[in-house]
Order: C-alpha cells, then structure tokens, then sequence
C-alpha cells in the first residue's frame, strides 16, 4: 500500500494522506540554519547545532507521534470550528491533504469547508531563517471570516539542558513582543549574544507567548483554548515555557485569496552592542529587522524561493542518468543525491531517530558521507576533510565524533575505534579524484586542534595507516579498538552493568580481539594512499603501502579466511568469530564486501565463493542481514551486537550501509546481475508499494530494515541519516553504471544488468560535461569507449589539457559500448 507518489518531473514526493506508518520528514536549510519538517509540520528547527542551539522544541517518544512542530490553526470565526491546515495536531478530518516533500522545502495543502491552505516552508540560500508562506482561499460562494493562529514552542537553547534542568529552567524563560514581532531571548541578558524572532506579515489580532495561556492547563496543542475562544491572550513569558503564537484576522470574499508570511529567524549579535539602548536590557533588533524588511516582502520570499530551486537544479545536474529502471532514476537523479547532502549537512545529529542532543559528526561517518556529497560541492567536502583531520589524534588515531559547533573532537565518546582514521584517508583520495585538487595535500592542519601541531594533511595520511601498523595483533590483524566499522561489535568492552554505554566502557587492555574488517579495509586505504603518494613522486610511501597491503593481504588469507568465506574477528580470548567453528554469528557480511573490494579473492576465485555465501546465508528479499545466525543472547565478550534482538540492528538486521559494499564487489567480479538485484531490493522507491511493511519514508534509505529473526522483518527504522545513502550513490553510479571518477580522469566501466540494453548520462567532471551513452551490444562486460568520435585505449576518459573550472564546460561525448 503506497500513502503517496513520486512526481518526478518536480523533483517531490507527494503525500496523498497525513497518517503515514511514521512521520515521513523533509529538511530545510542548507548551511547554518535548519530544520525538520514532516508531513504534518512536526519538526524543529537549529542553528548550526541541534543540541546547542536549538530553536524550538521537539517531544520524541511522544503519543501522539510527532509532537512539536511548525504549527498553524484555523478558525471559521462565525461558526468556531477550527483546525490543523497540516492535520497534526488538531487531527480533524480534512476534504483535501497533501504535502510535497522537495529539496530545501515542504508544501502542506489541504481545504476543509471550502477553505483551501496552502503553506510554504524553506530557508532562503545563505540566511539564518526559514519562511512560511500560507496562501489562503476561499472556495466558497459567500464570504469567509477567519482566524488564522501560528503556533511554535521556543527550546531555551541547549536541547539537553532544557529537557532536564528544570529547577532553573522553569525560572530563566525570557520574550520582548515589540511592533507584533516576538523575540525569544532566555539567557540573551547573561552569556548568549543570539535570540530567535518570529514574525508575521500582517497586522496582528493578538498574541500570545505563555504556552500555557495559549492551550489551556491540561490542554494539549490539539486543542489550544485561545484557538477555541478565537482570542489571544496577548500575554507575556516569565519563565515556564515560552512559545510564540500569532493571531491573524483574515476577511475573505468568495473566490479570493490571501497571502500571510512568517518568519521564524536566528540573529546573533555582537558582544558589544547587544543591547539597545546600550545601557538597557532591551535586545538590539537592527539586523532581525533588516531581514524580516525583505522576506515580508512576497516578492523577495519568492525570489528566495527560485533561487533555492534553481541551487538544487544546479546541484543535482551535476549527474543525471536515464537507464530502463525508474527507480534507478529516480533515486539517482534526486533523492539518493539528496539524502546525501542531508547526511552530509547532519551527520548523525538530527533526524527523527537521532535526537540532535547525543551526536555530533562521527568520523568515520563524515569521511563516507563525502563519497556520495563530493561531486556536487567540492569546496564544501574540502572544507569537512579539513575540520575532519584537525581533530585527528597526534598518534594517528581519531576523535570518534566532533561537535559541529564547536569543530572539536567530542571528549565524552572518546576514541579508539580502530578503523576510523583510515577512512580519512579513502574521504581524501575520494576528494582528489573528483576535484583533481592535489594541493588540499599540503594544507597544514593541527592535531587534536592543538595550535603548533600543524602538519601537511599529506602527514595525517601517512598516520593513519601507520596508526593501523603499530595496532596489529596476535594473528597479525589489526586490533579492533573499542569497535571496528560495526560500532556495536565491542570485544574489549565486557559491560555488566545496565546502562553503561558500549562505546564507551573498556574492560580490557585490548591486546588480542583483532579485526578482518579493519585488515581489508586498510588494503583498500592502501592502494588509495598508493595512488597519492605516486603522483606526489614519493617513492618510498609508494613502497611502504604497497608491502605492508600485501603482508596484510597475506594475513588475511592465513587467518582471515575461513574457507568458503572471510571471518570476521577475534575476540578477547583469540577465538575466531564469523567462521563455521561458531554456532552463532558464523557468517558476517562485512569482510566479505570490504575484503573484495580491496580486491581480495578477485582474481583466485575466492571473491565469488564468498560473494555465494552471502547469498547462501544472508540474502533475504527484503536486503542481505549483518551476520548469521543471529545471537540468540547477550554475550559479554561480544557486547552490544548481542544486546539486540534477534533481527534488529547490528545483530542481523538488514544494516544497509553494508548491502552497497556487496552489490559493488558483485560489479567487481563482474556479476551485474547480482549487483543490480541487491540495489533493488534496499531502493526505497522500489519499496514504496510495501509501505505499510517497510514504514520508513520511501524516497530516502534507512539505515535498517528488520531481518528475517525478526517478528517484523521487512521493516525500516533510522531513515534518512546512514551511511547507506552514500555507499548506495557510489555502488549504482560508479560500479553498476560505472561512471567513475579517478585520479587521472572520469572511467567508464558499467557492470550491468544482462537485461539493460544500455543507458544515457550527463555527468560534470573537472569543468568538462560528459555526455554519456552507453550500448550493450553483447553479454559480457567489456567496455569500449569513443571520446567525441575517436576510439581510445582502455576506459578512463584523458583529462582536457587546460584546467576548464570557472568556465563555461566543456562538452564531451562518451559512446560506450559493452559486449
Ligand atoms: C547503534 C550503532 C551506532 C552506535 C553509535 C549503537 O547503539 O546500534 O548503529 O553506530 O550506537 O553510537
Ligand atoms: C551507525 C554509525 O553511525 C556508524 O558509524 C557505524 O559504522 C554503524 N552504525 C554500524 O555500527
């Protein structure tokens, strides 16, 4: 069963009815201000950080769901009937529904009585605000008297501190309303230089700012008394909870229509003239009037708008593809592209299974987001690979996570995580490969954002992979640290005390349990820094990785290989995990597709056998789980893989960050077939008719769908921020479609379905606008290519001579032809 369609041709999805298994969310925002937004305008909004700046409240876990958002109500003022233009949270049955999900923005319509609302919401290109714009008809043959109510709930900033500390919060709560706008200002009179506004194009009715004179006690949003009444209170916060309401007085004659304008902003002023009067209390406004001057205006919200479209166009016009496969397209040419920016832009901060308040940017996390992001914003993903390595240890290793407010390595989660550094260095090679921008190498960055420990990020490089050199264990793998790429797989940890967090606590001194994971990870980070240190004409790194990747690769097939498969680890005792000696968890799936795409096994055949195993034992229609069996109980030398149930999350679930790295070594060894079928099965488009099943949103991945130990399985959870929209962009356009960029130019190299007679791209690539057609003309996989007419030697597209970035592309034309 679908609750929607995909309109392509406007780049939407469109919800067609608001009771959807979960909120189905959207973001706003696309540098420093953003927000959340679901289809019934549950959601909240930040400034840069959704724990420390946090501009309005969000209850999670709540009943009914979704509580908290950008909220408006409706009145008829002759009859009093009132309710939610977006159905939340009033939830009276309307005549029409509909929201549009889009890039940067949310479109939520509905008409009830023959009262049509249509409301707008995005954050303009650059600005620390968003916008709603609410078109209202009337549709009916008589006039219509209306009262329209906007509602929103300030947080005092620190989303942590404001859902614990209620002693002193309850106290600090602090408004100004001044000429109908309402300034929230808690804490603004001591440290904080910033305060939030909220605005409205018209001449106010009234409004209100005590949370509790608005709903009524005991009320709930769904039935604010004042809404009831049609009559604000005009009243003043003093502490407890401060929102902002206003109340809008709206005559329509039949057939007309009205357009109103909020604005909800951030403004932060400097330290020194917070105040105006200076000598006063009172906030300066200057700058927030300045913005809201312009964005009342419609004709500058519009603008406002176009101008965030035509970014997006920009953005995702950078690969666009055309193959037999709707889904392939549609989540190529939109979504899928999309959610990486997301990722990229959050992380793993906010989303509606990430609170905001617990994580910042893990490091790992952001190195892998760039593979999907690179191609669209370069400059940006620069910028991330420098924040990213000043936060690296001086030993190599890595601060887990950063806070993005801050940029700082985040002490609390510590480090330790064995793999992490060495992704570093795959987001780097990722980097120089799209941009050709060889000088981000001697950009100098600290350490631990020490200042005095600035080093090329050539050096952090070099690091990392030793950082893997001086951690090898007793079989010579690398340790595993507090965990490897699977954050739950704590060998070293041996928690029994409820509560302790897992990625935190270490019991041992994590001399022994080692990691397949990591070794072929670090093959792969290898050949990347093989590739660098090559073009840097440093002979002796060349040599250095390239003998310490194939001493690996020989570790490997020594105790990493279990015969019909690639193990998985050794734990705290040295016994071996994920080989047929276990009862549980004898299989994983993550040294299987990182071990063959570091090229293991591809040319011995063992590559295949390990890729049928996983066939054998993890495929499911539904996506390919994490290990089997699954752990039946909690183990302690295991640690969090065993702490969930059966089928969910890392113990078997269907993690898809890792289905991506299976369907890419199925493209490497040449089976399109295979690769294509477990794209497919993970696609959320192709998903969509099981919606009721799959719950999540079906234009983004999540991060899980429950695997068949589960009761549920089939069913998504923590859409939206996961790996899994990176490595699924890089698995379908670089292996499968197999346009992909390298160190010495774009390579061409698809491994298709056999049922696909070919496909057409336009990819931008270093200034140049490829024009790509590819042809199958037999059925194996070898490629041939024309390069504007002429034929040439093997599948990477030479680079154009003179650097072409800043002009006008370039057009070439690429015919492929695969037989
Ligand atoms: C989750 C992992 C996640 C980790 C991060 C765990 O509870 O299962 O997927 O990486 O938390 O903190
Ligand atoms: C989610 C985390 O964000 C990521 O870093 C980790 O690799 C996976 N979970 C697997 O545990």
């Amino acid at each position: 069963m679908k609750f929607g369609y995909f309109d392509d041709a406007q780049r939407e999805y469109v919800v067609t009815r608001p009771d959807t298994p979960l909120p189905w969310i959207n973001y706003l925002g696309s540098e420093e201000y953003f927000g959340l937004i679901s289809n019934t305008a549950g959601g909240y909004s930040f400034y840069k950080d959704a724990r420390l700046r946090r501009l309005t409240r969000y209850r999670y876990n709540n009943s009914p769901l979704d509580m908290g958002g950008r909220y408006l109500y409706l009145r008829e003022d002759n009859t009093g009937t009132y309710w939610s233009p977006s159905w939340m949270p009033t939830r009276l049955q309307l005549d029409e529904y509909e929201c549009r999900h889009g890039q940067g923005y949310t479109v939520i319509s509905s008409k009830l009585n023959g009262i049509k609302s249509s409301t707008r919401y995005f954050v303009p290109l650059g600005e620390s605000l968003e916008i709603w714009q609410v078109t209202l008809t009337n549709e009916n043959e008589s006039d219509a008297d209306l009262s329209l109510f906007s509602a929103i709930e300030f947080c005092l900033w620190d989303a942590n501190d404001d859902t614990t500390n209620f002693q002193r919060n309850y106290s600090i709560g602090q408004v100004e309303v001044v000429d109908d706008v309402i300034y929230h200002k808690t804490e603004y009179r001591e440290r904080r230089d910033h305060f939030a506004y909220f605005a409205c194009s018209e001449k106010l009715a009234g409004f209100d700012t005590v949370r509790e004179d608005f709903l009524g006690t005991y009320r709930g949003w769904n039935e604010p008394v004042v809404v009831e009444n049609g009559q604000s209170c005009n009243s003043e916060a003093h502490g407890w909870q401060p929102i902002g309401s206003h109340h809008v007085k709206v005559h329509l004659k039949a057939g007309d229509q009205k357009q109103i304008t909020f604005i909800l902003g951030y403004q932060e002023n400097p330290k020194d003239d917070k105040f105006d009067p200076l000598d006063s209390q009172i906030i300066n406004k200057k700058s927030a009037k300045k913005a809201l001057e312009k964005y009342l205006q419609p004709i500058n919200a519009d603008k406002a708008f176009y101008e965030l479209c035509e970014y997006w166009t920009m953005l995702l016009g950078k690969l666009q593809v055309s193959t037999p496969d709707e889904h392939t397209d549609r989540m190529v040419n939109i979504w899928n592209a999309y959610q990486c920016m997301v990722t990229f832009n959050m992380s793993r901060s906010a989303s509606y299974f990430e609170s905001g308040i617990g994580r910042g940017m893990g490091f790992r996390d952001s190195n892998q987001d760039l593979l999907g992001f690179v191609h669209m914003i370069p400059e940006r993903a620069r910028e991330r690979i420098l924040d990213i390595a000043a936060t690296q240890l001086k030993d190599g290793g890595a601060f887990h996570q950063y806070q993005p407010l801050t940029k700082r390595g985040n002490n609390d989660v510590g480090s330790g995580f064995n793999d992490d550094p060495l992704w570093l260095v795959l987001g780097v090679a990722a980097y120089i490969k799209e941009s050709g921008d060889w000088s981000i190498l001697d950009e100098l960055v600290q350490y631990e954002n020490e200042s005095g420990t600035e080093s090329p990020l050539y050096e952090h490089l070099q690091r990392s992979i030793q950082y893997t050199l001086d951690r090898l264990g007793p079989n010579d793998l690398p340790l595993i640290g507090r965990a490897d790429w699977n954050d739950c797989l704590n060998l070293n940890c041996f928690s029994d005390t409820p509560g302790q967090s897992f990625q935190t606590t270490t019991n041992k001194d994590g001399k022994v349990a080692e990691s397949v994971l990591i070794a072929g990870l670090f093959v792969l980070a290898c050949q990347e820094m093989a590739g660098i240190a090559r073009h840097c004409e440093d002979h002796t790194e060349v040599n250095k990785v390239q003998n310490a990747a194939a001493e690996m690769e020989k570790t490997v097939w020594g105790a990493g290989w279990d015969g019909d498969w690639f193990r998985r680890a050794y734990d705290d005792f040295g016994h071996v995990l994920g080989s047929k000696e276990n009862t549980e968890g004898q299989i994983f799936i993550e040294p299987q597709g990182i071990c063959v795409m570091a090229g293991l096994g591809v040319e011995n055949g063992k590559a295949v056998k390990a890729l049928d195993s996983v066939g054998e034992h993890l495929a499911t229609p539904h996506g390919i789980v994490l290990q089997q069996p699954a752990f039946s109980q909690y183990y302690l030398h295991l640690g969090e893989i065993s702490s969930y149930p059966p089928g969910y999350k890392e113990n078997a679930g269907i993690f898809c960050h890792t289905n991506p790295w299976i369907m890419i070594a199925e493209a490497m060894v040449g089976r399109g077939d295979k690769a294509f079928d477990y794209y497919r099965r993970i696609n959320p488009s192709a998903r969509e008719e099981i919606s009721e099943l799959h719950k999540c949103e079906p234009y983004v991945y999540a991060q899980m769908i429950a695997g068949k130990d589960a009761a549920t399985h089939g069913e998504a959870k923590n859409s939206w921020l996961t790996g899994t929209a990176a490595w699924n962009y890089v698995a379908i356009t670089q292996h499968i479609l197999g346009i992909r960029p390298g160190f010495d130019g774009l390579e061409i190299k698809p491994v298709l379905p056999s049922d696909w007679n070919g496909f057409e791209a336009t990819r931008s690539f270093r200034g140049v606008r490829y024009e790509i057609s590819v042809k199958r003309e037999g059925s194996g996989n070898d490629v041939s290519l024309e390069v504007d007419g002429q034929s040439i030697e093997g599948t990477v597209i030479p680079l154009p001579n003179a650097p072409l970035t800043g002009q006008e592309p370039k057009t070439v034309k690429i015919k492929a032809v695969v037989r």
